[in-house]
């Protein structure tokens, strides 16, 4: 008996309806003048001289081709955030993780299916921190069209909102210089909504810095809201306007009627808003960065983001409405939206399934190590390696494997994992501890020490993870990201999870949880996820703020191969680059 998860997808996603396409496109990554927070800048690697670089635009089933060519002084490589890569796992992105970076001068072609999955996904560099530049939508809509979308009212327009981060600064020298440095990356300058700042930073006689989002009134619009920030979760409002939320990480919701939308780094939602103001006049979009950090706090940029929605008919001169502040650190307004969304449950379409076969608990946070011998401050004349910040999933800090090694998949691929990594990622945290009070941040509870470790799945089993906050450092929302897979959320809290009360059935949502494949686990608290590992490869989960990656904040699953061909990692690409 097949369980309903299990249903072959085409009984939910329709393919009849239209041929399946190929969408075709030439990434060309090199330099882009451009003004911004009132300063000349030249980013270095920006897609097609533009920021954000172009959007994606598919029907599901299409086949995608993306030409990347690599005009840029730097290493690159694109991750198809939220893509399953079923049958594709090269394609997938992260640097050493499925391949090889594409060095300066190269090309390659990335090729995978979009089958599957409907709404707002994206694309972004996973290399360094140049994603900060290298990044835009992909929006997939469904076979039949806008018509086919399963909420009303179907909406008159569409509009991507891509919010970032911007630094006055080259971001692969920031990152290089927090690594030798052994120090957290500093906040950004401006938070941005499709790559401007807004009208705070106007002050000067520069382009355009403001976004304009035009409307017309009594009409319906679907927001493709994306957070490409690095480090940085958003509120997102409107003036005098709400939203519907109808999607979130491409993956349909029932309709949550709200008047903000909260949106870790890597997450998506899609929201439906009416053009109902009561006049057709100017209304300001505003961002506003949360500051999810209790603790030893980093430091944090609260400027805000802004763009204006204008009505047809509204005086050009006419100073926008604002819509009411958000509190930096409103951690209850944002557990009341990441929360409280619920999945759109459809005929044939795969939900939470009720057996588990491995169970994991995973501490996730901050903590610290001895400095690398490549980093500067630990160039001490007496010997002595000075603690510097680490992070890590249960006291594992993550280490990518050197450049000159193989990417992790082609060994996997070639069953040669020796000095590649190591297969005993553990399920448990080493030590049992009050992973939230402020009384366990102790030196010997944050000492981590680096390594490659993955957990090896057989195909086709189901895993539930507590994914579960410390307090090490710094208590703080960290948005867990899962490449080839979404999983559904059963459940979030506060404090250490508890396994005696949160007894399935008791706290679990095993009727309609929301599916994802980014949860921003709520700050000093807890998350539970479950997926099957129907996608062989490997495939990494990591923290979504860059700063935490690359402090080591993240594991890999080892998905082994199925019994036939079709549920088999394929061969390589054959222009795959090579280390
Ligand atoms: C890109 O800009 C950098 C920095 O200004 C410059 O050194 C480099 O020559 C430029 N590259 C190209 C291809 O114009
Ligand atoms: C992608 O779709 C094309 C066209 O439908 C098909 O020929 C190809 O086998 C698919 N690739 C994968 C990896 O599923
Ligand atoms: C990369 O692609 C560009 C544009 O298609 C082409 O001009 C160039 O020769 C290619 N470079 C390599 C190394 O293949
Ligand atoms: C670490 O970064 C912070 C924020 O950018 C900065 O204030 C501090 O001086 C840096 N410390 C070191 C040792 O570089
Ligand atoms: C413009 O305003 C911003 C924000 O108030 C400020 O940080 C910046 O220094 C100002 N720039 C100029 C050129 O006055
Ligand atoms: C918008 O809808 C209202 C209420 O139905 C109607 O009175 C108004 O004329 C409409 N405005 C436009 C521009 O269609
Ligand atoms: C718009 O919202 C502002 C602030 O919330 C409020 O003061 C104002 O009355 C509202 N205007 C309209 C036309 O609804
Ligand atoms: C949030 O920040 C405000 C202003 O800085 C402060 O008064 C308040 O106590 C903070 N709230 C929490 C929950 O930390
Ligand atoms: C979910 O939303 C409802 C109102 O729609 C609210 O009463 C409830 O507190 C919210 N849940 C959480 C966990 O905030
Ligand atoms: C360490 O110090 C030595 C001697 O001063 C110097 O030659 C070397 O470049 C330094 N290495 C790093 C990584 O800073
Ligand atoms: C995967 O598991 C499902 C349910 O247990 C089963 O129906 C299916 O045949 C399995 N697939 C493979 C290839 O083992
Ligand atoms: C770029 O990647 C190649 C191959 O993996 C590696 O040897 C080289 O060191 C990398 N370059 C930089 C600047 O990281």
């Amino acid at each position: 008996m097949a369980w309903p998860w299990l249903l072959p997808l085409g009984l939910f996603f329709a393919a009849s309806v239209a041929q399946a396409a190929v969408v075709e496109h030439t990434f060309n990554v090199g330099n882009l003048s451009i003004s911004q927070l009132c300063e000349q800048a030249m980013i270095i690697t920006a897609v097609n001289g533009r920021l954000p670089g172009p959007t994606i635009k598919v029907r599901e089933g299409d086949t995608v081709v993306v030409h990347l060519v690599n005009e840029s002084p730097y290493n690159m490589t694109i991750h198809w955030h939220g893509v399953f890569q079923r049958g594709s796992p090269w394609a997938d992105g992260p640097s050493m993780v499925t391949q090889c970076p594409v060095k300066p001068g190269c090309n390659y072609t990335y090729r995978f299916n979009v089958t599957g999955q409907e709404g707002t996904l994206w694309w972004h560099a996973h290399i360094s921190f140049l994603r900060a530049t290298v990044y835009g939508a992909l929006v997939i809509r469904p076979r039949g069209g806008a018509a086919s979308y399963p909420s009303s009212p179907k909406p008159h327009r569409e509009e991507v909102l891509l919010l970032g981060e911007w630094w006055n600064a080259n971001v692969y020298d920031l990152e290089r210089t927090a690594f030798l440095s052994g120090n957290v990356t500093g906040p950004a300058n401006a938070y941005t909504i499709n790559g401007k700042p807004g009208d705070p930073y106007s002050n000067c006689s520069a382009a355009d810095q403001t976004y304009k989002f035009h409307v017309r009134r009594n009409e319906t619009y679907l927001l493709r809201i994306i957070n490409a920030a690095l480090n940085t979760p958003m509120f997102l409002r409107v003036a005098n306007h709400s939203f519907t939320v109808v999607a979130a990480d491409a993956a349909y919701t029932t309709p949550y009627e709200t008047d903000v939308v909260v949106v870790a780094p890597g997450q998506t939602v899609d929201a439906l808003m009416a053009a109902a103001g009561a006049a057709p006049g100017r209304y300001y979009m505003v961002a506003t960065p949360y500051d999810s950090a209790v603790g030893g706090t980093p430091p944090f940029n609260p400027a805000t983001a802004r763009a204006v929605v204008e009505y047809a008919g509204a005086a050009g001169d006419e100073t926008p409405q604002l819509p009411p502040p958000t509190q930096n650190n409103d951690t209850a307004t944002a557990f009341r939206f990441l929360s409280n969304l619920t999945a759109l449950v459809l005929p044939g379409k795969p939900t939470v399934p009720l057996s588990v076969d491995t169970r994991m608990f995973v501490t996730v946070g901050l903590g610290n190590g001895d400095c690398q011998p490549k980093q500067t401050l630990c160039n001490t004349t007496d010997g002595t390696r000075p603690r510097i910040f680490s992070s890590s999933m249960n006291n594992a800090s993550f280490l990518l494997p050197d450049a000159g090694s193989p990417s992790m998949l082609q060994a996997h691929y070639d069953g040669n994992a020796s000095g590649v990594y190591t297969r005993d990622f553990p399920d448990r945290p080493p030590v049992i501890f009050d992973y939230t009070a402020d009384a366990s941040d102790t030196d010997e509870l944050k000492y981590t020490t680096k390594s490659t470790k993955v957990r090896t799945l057989r195909y086709n089993e189901t895993v539930e993870m507590v994914l579960q906050n410390t307090r090490l450092i710094a208590k703080e929302s960290h948005p867990m990201h899962l490449h080839g897979f979404n999983f559904f959320v059963l459940a979030q809290g506060f404090g250490n999870y508890d396994e005696a009360a949160a007894a399935p059935g008791f706290k679990f949502n095993l009727v309609n949880p929301q599916e994802r494949n980014t949860v921003a686990v709520p700050t000093g608290g807890w998350a539970v996820i479950r997926f099957v590992a129907n996608n062989p490869g490997m495939w990494f989960m990591h923290c979504h703020f860059d700063a935490h990656l690359d402090l080591g904040l993240g594991m890999v699953f080892e998905v082994q191969d199925g019994p036939t061909a079709e549920t088999s990692v394929p061969p390589p690409p054959l222009d795959l680059p090579h280390c």
